[in-house]
């Protein structure tokens, strides 16, 4: 059978989380392909809140294979926490949990290498969740990175050994008196200190991680989909953080757009059918960069209170602005979405007036609908189309056809602009608020 894409159209954290939970009972297999523990996806079910970082979210149904691909970082310290955090749903982790060998290693000086780099970049930071995603990437393109598989090498110790002399060196070259510009993160002068302390933790979190299934998880998801059975792919960060089309250099070090399900998993482009392509009813962002539609005032702030938009992740609070549909059309085009998600419409309910971003005024006075090349260089004013808002609690709507009329014009107006269906509205953070044509 096929592997169906589901991915966020934004900046990150839309609720893929909760659609992946949502909608993993119609699959056999559910997978991560890139990004690592950077990652922060809400699941809420029977009176429970789960975040998880680095573990599929498929993972609460005993009868799904998760497997966490090659194209994923991942970080063993964080893992091990993630199991432990888990432990009160028993899971059979030896039934439904599967990391590939090819998927590379976070190592404590990662860490510290991307802390240093933000630290260096002074006002220009990218706003990084300090997980150490951009260095690890670094390693494995430079070709001396740590694989999962490489921990079941009885030389595993030197090649940490000569990764870590290598971050080092790289270290050194910062020169920062960390004792007082990081405090509280690690005196720099005495590193060597802290990453023996760290290391401890680090080697204990790889025997833990010796005692999960580490596969060729490439041959795994290509037998199940030869014996017939379907495959979700799901996306971590979102569109606008691709490393090659998102709003550079303020992205991930992935590509998070539909082409990195082939590299980051082992799927060729002929099996992908159905890419569902999530999106918020408004945007947010966290960290640095463009964001056109950003609202730093009153109606920013109702949405960030009411939308609880703080980052699952980091805590930091995210920032709030109008949907864009130029950006929304461009991640649809790179993706080749097939169904629209629409999530958190019930964070609008308050609303007199809700906005959507229809094109850009660019600098010259011209008008666009497309994204230029670098909107940090080339500022854009969005232009605007007001809605009238629903203005009702939405929980008693359980099918598209009684949905506020409202609500209706705000969706048409999006689909055809979009040329694509949306297929779910969520209305709530529950499993069971979702109204779905799926
Ligand atoms: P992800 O990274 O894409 O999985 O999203 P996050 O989990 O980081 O952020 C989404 C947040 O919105 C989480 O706190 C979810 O519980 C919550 N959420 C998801 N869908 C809805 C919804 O339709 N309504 C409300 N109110 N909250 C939602
Ligand atoms: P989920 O999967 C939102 C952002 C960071 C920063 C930039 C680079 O929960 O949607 P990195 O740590 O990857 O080097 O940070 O990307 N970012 C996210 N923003 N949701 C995420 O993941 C994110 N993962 C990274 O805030 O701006
Ligand atoms: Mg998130």
């Amino acid at each position: 059978m096929a592997v169906d894409i589901l991915l966020g159209l934004q900046w990150g954290d839309e609720g893929k989380g909760k659609i992946v939970d949502v909608i993993a009972p119609k699959y056999d297999v559910v997978a991560r392909f890139q990004g690592g523990p950077n990652a922060g996806h809400t699941l809420e079910f029977n009176g429970n809140k789960h975040v998880l970082h680095q573990i599929p979210s498929g993972i609460f149904h005993s009868s799904i294979k998760n497997v966490i691909g090659n194209g994923v970082v991942l970080d063993p310290i964080i893992f091990r926490k993630e199991i432990d955090a888990l432990q009160k749903y028993n899971i059979n982790f030896s039934q439904n949990l599967f990391i590939s060998k090819k998927a590379q290693l976070i190592i404590p000086s990662h860490r510290m290498l991307d802390l240093a780099s933000e630290k260096n970049k002074g006002e220009g930071k990218i706003g990084s969740t300090l997980k150490g995603i951009s260095p690890t990437y670094q390693d494995k393109v430079a070709r001396q990175g740590l694989r999962v598989g490489d921990i079941l090498d009885k030389n595993f110790k030197t090649y940490y050994k000569t990764l870590f002399e290598i971050h080092k060196s790289k270290l050194d070259f910062f020169k920062f008196d960390i004792k007082k510009d990081l405090t509280g993160i690690v005196d720099f002068k005495k590193y060597d200190y802290d990453f023996i302390k760290l290391e401890a933790v680090f080697f204990e979190a790889i025997e833990f991680l010796k005692t999960f299934n580490l596969v060729d998880s490439e041959y795994l998801i290509n037998e199940e989909l030869s014996n017939g059975k379907s495959v979700l792919a799901e996306g971590a960060q979102g569109s606008l953080l691709d490393i090659d089309f998102g709003s550079y250099p303020f992205v991930t070090s992935s590509n998070t757009t539909a082409a990195g399900v082939c590299s980051g998993l082992g799927v060729a482009p002929s099996k992908v059918k159905e890419v569902f392509g999530i999106f918020k009813a408004y945007c947010t962002r966290v960290g640095s960069g463009p964001f056109p539609t950003e609202l730093n005032d009153t109606t920013g702030d109702k949405i960030r209170e009411i939308g609880r938009e703080f980052g699952s992740t980091t805590g930091r609070p995210r920032r709030c602005g109008w949907l864009d549909l130029p950006t929304l059309k461009y991640s649809s085009m790179l993706n080749g979405v097939t169904h629209l998600l629409m999530m958190k419409a019930d964070i609008l309910n308050d609303f007199e007036e809700i906005k959507v971003c229809i094109g850009y005024k660019l600098l010259d006075g011209t008008l666009s609908d497309k994204l230029p090349y670098d909107m940090v260089k080339e500022t854009v004013e969005p232009i605007y189309k007001a809605f009238k808002g629903w203005n009702c609690d939405l929980e008693p709507f359980k099918t598209f056809d009684v949905l506020p009329k409202e609500m209706k014009d705000y969706l048409a107006f999006i689909e055809a602009e979009m040329k694509i269906p949306v297929s779910v509205v969520s209305i709530g953070p529950d499993r069971t608020q979702t109204i779905s044509k799926l």
